[in-house]
């Protein structure tokens, strides 16, 4: 059934729901496996976002309760330089001080990150003339009932009025590939991560989606 929805941008009061709902669907849907610390995830995640482009930071309501959320980053240095910067020293020094860097999923993920960099697995050259990228989570129960079709019509809108021709979004989910591919997004790249199934138990592959605002 399609749910009777509305959307309409973030404002302050939204946070602690988009966070609920970034972080239930931080890894493939779900909760991001290997730390269990809801703040420090979705500090890395969606803070960027709700503080520096909340101007592109949609929420999707039903009867009032937040059910899902898109964000678009239009500001490609800027958003790098805060994360370079800012967001990704502070995630790392807690994740030092709060003795996660000593979860053995953490170290044993380490090294399998790295050799799929080396490797160039997440090089998107694909992706020149890209500059915006975006994200988009819906909560669980609201999941095949429009809700994400109805805010990315919503941001192709804004991207419109803003002249922005192109826009990205990366995904570890063949699901929201699809999902992507439903709303006119074309697959750049598809390729398997190396070794990630070592820990997830399930092979691990990357899409690069991108759409041509028309
Ligand atoms: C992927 C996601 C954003 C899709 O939003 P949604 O509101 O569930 O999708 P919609 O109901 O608007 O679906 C639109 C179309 O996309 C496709 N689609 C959506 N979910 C799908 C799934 N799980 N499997 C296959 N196709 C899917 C379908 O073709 C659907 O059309 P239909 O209803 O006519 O069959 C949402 O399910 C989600 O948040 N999933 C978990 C987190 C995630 O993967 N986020 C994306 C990371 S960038």
């Amino acid at each position: 059934m399609k749910e009777n929805i509305k959307i309409r941008l973030f404002n302050k009061n939204d946070e602690e729901k988009v966070r609920e709902i970034a972080w239930d669907t931080a890894f493939l849907g779900k909760p991001f496996q290997l730390l269990d610390d809801k703040k420090l995830i979705t500090d890395f995640l969606v803070s960027y976002y709700m503080k520096h482009e909340k101007d592109m930071l949609y929420v999707a309501e039903s009867n009032d309760k937040i059910v899902g959320y898109l964000t678009v980053c239009r500001k490609p240095l800027k958003s790098k330089l805060i994360k370079f910067f800012i967001i990704t020293p502070l995630f790392i020094t807690k994740l030092i001080c709060k003795g996660h860097i000593f979860n053995s999923t953490i170290i044993s993920a380490i090294p399998i990150a790295l050799k799929n960099f080396i490797k160039g697995k997440f090089s998107t050259p694909e992706l020149k003339g890209f500059c915006s990228h975006l994200h988009i989570n819906i909560a669980n129960d609201f999941r095949g009932k429009g809700v994400g079709t109805h805010l990315i019509s919503a941001m192709v809108e804004n991207l419109k009025k803003n002249n922005v021709k192109r826009v990205f979004a990366i995904t570890i989910s063949e699901e929201a590939a699809k999902f992507f591919e439903k709303n006119n997004f074309s697959k750049l790249k598809h390729t398997a991560l190396i070794d990630f199934e070592k820990i997830y138990g399930t092979k691990i592959w990357l899409n690069v989606m991108g759409l041509f605002v028309k």
